[in-house]
C-alpha cells in the first residue's frame, strides 16, 4: 500500500513516459502543512521537456488526471497538490497496523545477511563513560533495527583489555596498590591508580619505561603480569555486566583486544609477505600516503602491538568467522582517523570486503560545556547518572500518580529509558550537553513523554475493555482531527528504512515524539470513549498508536510501561 506510488502512477497516466515512475516518486514532495495536501508534485521539473510554463503544466495535469482515488487534486502555482481519500487511507493503515501488530514496519532489506556490530567496548579498569553509553545504546538500537529489516546482527563487545595502559596499571599497582582496596571498589580504585600514574609520570618519565616493560612482559605471557591483568579484567567485567543488565542489553561476543593476542603475528607475516611492511626508526609501519593518511604504526620497536594491530586481526577474524555483509564500528568520531587507517591497510592487503566496513561515528557528550576525560579524572559516572535518573523519575511518579502499582519497576523503566532515549534522540554526529533534569522531564521531547503517551493510550483501551490483541472491525474515521495521527502511523515503515540505511536511531526517536504529539493533540479535543457510531473507529486508532509507540520504543531499547 504505497500512496506515493499511487500518486506517481496517476501523474504518469497523464504525462506519459517523459518521466519514469521512479523519477516521479523522487520529485514528489510532502507539503509543509496539511492545507496544501498530502503530496505535491512540482510541475517545473517538466517545463524543459514540455516547453511550457510550470503553472500551465500543473493546470493541465489537474484537468486530465483521474481524481477517483483522491479526495481532490488541485493546482497551486507550479504545484499539483494531492489530497488523499482520508477515510479509505485511514481504514487501510489502521487495519494494517492491527493485523501486523508489532510486525508492522518489518521489511526485508537484509535477506538474513550477517552484520557485525562493534559496540560499547569499554576499557578495562576504567569506568564506563558517557561515550561508551552512546556506543552501547546506538549499537543496540541498530541491532534491533537490523533485525526488523531481516539482517542478522552480531553484537560484539570489543573490550579494551589489552595495550600499553595495562603496563601502566600494573606498574601503578606495584607502586601504590593495595589488594583489599581494589577488592572493595575495583573500578574507582584502579582508576585512582591510573590517574595518579598520569600525574606522576609528568615528573618521572622513567615510569613510562617501566610501564612499557610490563606490557611487553604481558604480551610475552609473563605469569605475574598475566595474573594481575586477568584479575583487573574480571573485576571490571563484573561491574560492566551490572550496567548492561540495567540497560537490558546483551552481547553475542565479548572478544576484546586481548583475544587477538595470538592472532596478530599471522597478520604481521601476511603484511610482510605482501611487501607492505616498512621499517621506520626500528618500528614497523604501513605507508598510506596514497590514501592521504599518516602511516599506520603496526609494531613498536620493542616488538609490542598497537590498537590498530589488534583491530586488523579482529576485522579479518570477523570476516572469516561471520562472513558479514556489513561490519559496523560504533565509536566516537575522534576515532575516524584510526578507522580510515584500518580500512586502508585492509584494502592494501587486497581485501575488497573492507568496503563493507562502516564507521558509525558519534559526537562528544559534554557536561556544562566541557569535554570529559578519564585521564584528568573529569568524568560523569554512568551508574550515578542512571541512579539519579531513576530517583528523579520516582519523584515525578510520586507527584503525579502516587497510587501506581509496581512504582519501583516503573521508575526504573522511566529513569533508565529517559537516559537512553535522550542519547538516541540526538542525531548521532551531533555533540550534546548532558543535563539530567532535562532528560527526565515528563513533558517536551523526552523519553518519559513518549512512554507517558503510550501509557495514556493503554489506559483508554483499558477503560474500554480492549487490549493490544482485541480485534476491532473498522470502516475508517470520519473525523478530520484524526488525520495527522493516521498519517504519522503510515510513515512508520519509511522511518524504519531510513533509520537502518543511515544507521541513525534518532530517526525513530524523533518519529516517536511526533507520533506522540499528534496523538496527544487528537486526544485533547476528541472524546474517544463517547458512545456513538465512531467509537470503535477511534479505539482502533488509539490501539494502533499504542502498538507503534511501543514498537518504536522497543527499537530504541526503551521499555513501555502500561501505566505510569
Ligand atoms: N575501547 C575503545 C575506547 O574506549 C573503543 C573500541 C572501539 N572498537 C574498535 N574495534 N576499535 O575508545
Amino acid at each position: 500500500m504505497d500512496y506515493k506510488q499511487q500518486v506517481a502512477q496517476a501523474i504518469q497516466d497523464v504525462i506519459g513516459n517523459d518521466l519514469s515512475i521512479e523519477e516521479i516518486i523522487e520529485k514528489i514532495e510532502v507539503p509543509k502543512t496539511l492545507k496544501m495536501g498530502d503530496y505535491a508534485f512540482p510541475a517545473f521539473v517538466l517545463s524543459k521537456v514540455m516547453h511550457k510554463a510550470p503553472q500551465i503544466i500543473a493546470g493541465e495535469i489537474v484537468e486530465k488526471i483521474n481524481q477517483d482515488d483522491f479526495e481532490k487534486v488541485e493546482a497551486v502555482g507550479p504545484y499539483v497538490n494531492f489530497f488523499l481519500d482520508k477515510k479509505k487511507f485511514g481504514k487501510d493503515i489502521i487495519s494494517q497496523v492491527l493485523i501486523e501488530k508489532n510486525h508492522y514496519g518489518d521489511l526485508n532489506l537484509g535477506n538474513n545477511g550477517n552484520v557485525t556490530i562493534d559496540m560499547s567496548s569499554p576499557n578495562i579498569a576504567k569506568p564506563m563513560s558517557m561515550g561508551h553509553l552512546r556506543s552501547t545504546v546506538i549499537g543496540n538500537s541498530l541491532a534491533e533495527l537490523l533485525k526488523k529489516t531481516n539482517y542478522n546482527p552480531i553484537k560484539i563487545n570489543h573490550l579494551g583489555d589489552w595495550g600499553t595502559q595495562f603496563g601502566k596499571l600494573i606498574e601503578a599497582y606495584k607502586l601504590w596498590g593495595n589488594e583489599e582496596e581494589v577488592k572493595k571498589d575495583p573500578i574507582n580504585t584502579l582508576l585512582k591508580y591510573y590517574v595518579r600514574f598520569h600525574k606522576e609520570d609528568q615528573e618521572n618519565p622513567e615510569l613510562d619505561d617501566e610501564a612499557r616493560a610490563w606490557f611487553k612482559k604481558l604480551e610475552d605471557g609473563d605469569p605475574e603480569a598475566t595474573r594481575l591483568w586477568k584479575w583487573f579484567r574480571d573485576e571490571s567485567l563484573n561491574f560492566f555486566m551490572k550496567i548492561y543488565k540495567r540497560l537490558g542489553i546483551t552481547f553475542d561476543s565479548y572478544n576484546g583486544e586481548a583475544f587477538y593476542n595470538d592472532k596478530m603475528q599471522p597478520v604481521i607475516d601476511e603484511l610482510k609477505e605482501k611487501g607492505l611492511l616498512e621499517e621506520s626508526q626500528g618500528a614497523m609501519i604501513v605507508d598510506l600516503s596514497k590514501y592521504d593518511l599518516n602511516p599506520a604504526l603496526i609494531q613498536k620497536s620493542d616488538g609490542t602491538s598497537l590498537y590498530i594491530t589488534r583491530d586488523l586481526a579482529a576485522a579479518i577474524y570477523r570476516k572469516n568467522t561471520y562472513n558479514f555483509v556489513q561490519s559496523l564500528y560504533v565509536m566516537g568520531n575522534e576515532q575516524s582517523n584510526h578507522f580510515h587507517q584500518l580500512v586502508a591497510v585492509l584494502k592494501e592487503m587486497g581485501y575488497d570486503w573492507a568496503n563493507d566496513m562502516h564507521h558509525v561515528a558519534f559526537g562528544l557528550i559534554t557536561s556544562g560545556g566541557k569535554k570529559l576525560s578519564t585521564r584528568r579524572g573529569n568524568i560523569i559516572l554512568l551508574e550515578e547518572v542512571l541512579d539519579d535518573a531513576v530517583e528523579l523519575a520516582q519523584k515525578q511518579i510520586e507527584e503525579k500518580n502516587p497510587t501506581l502499582k509496581d512504582k519501583e519497576k516503573v521508575a526504573d523503566e522511566v529513569g533508565v529509558g529517559a537516559v537512553v532515549f535522550h542519547d538516541l534522540k540526538n542525531e548521532r554526529l551531533n555533540q550534546f550537553d548532558f543535563d539530567l533534569q532535562e532528560v527526565v522531564r515528563f513533558e517536551g521531547e523526552t523519553g518519559p513523554y513518549v512512554q507517558y503517551s503510550h501509557a495514556r493510550a493503554m489506559s483508554i483501551l483499558r477503560k474500554a475493555n480492549i487490549n493490544e490483541n482485541s480485534n476491532l472491525s473498522i470502516e475508517g474515521l470520519d473525523d478530520p482531527d484524526a488525520w495527522e495521527t493516521v498519517r504519522m502511523l503510515s510513515e512508520f515503515p519509511a522511518m524504519i528504512e531510513r533509520a537502518v540505511k543511515e544507521y541513525e536511531p534518532s530517526v525513530i526517536a524523533k518519529y516517536a515524539i511526533r507520533l506522540a504529539k499528534a496523538f496527544n493533540k487528537y486526544y485533547a479535543h476528541t472524546k474517544i470513549l463517547t458512545n456513538d457510531s465512531q467509537r470503535e473507529e477511534r479505539l482502533a486508532l488509539v490501539q494502533s498508536v499504542a502498538i507503534v509507540l511501543k514498537e518504536s520504543l522497543r527499537l530504541l531499547g526503551v521499555k513501555a510501561p502500561d501505566e505510569m
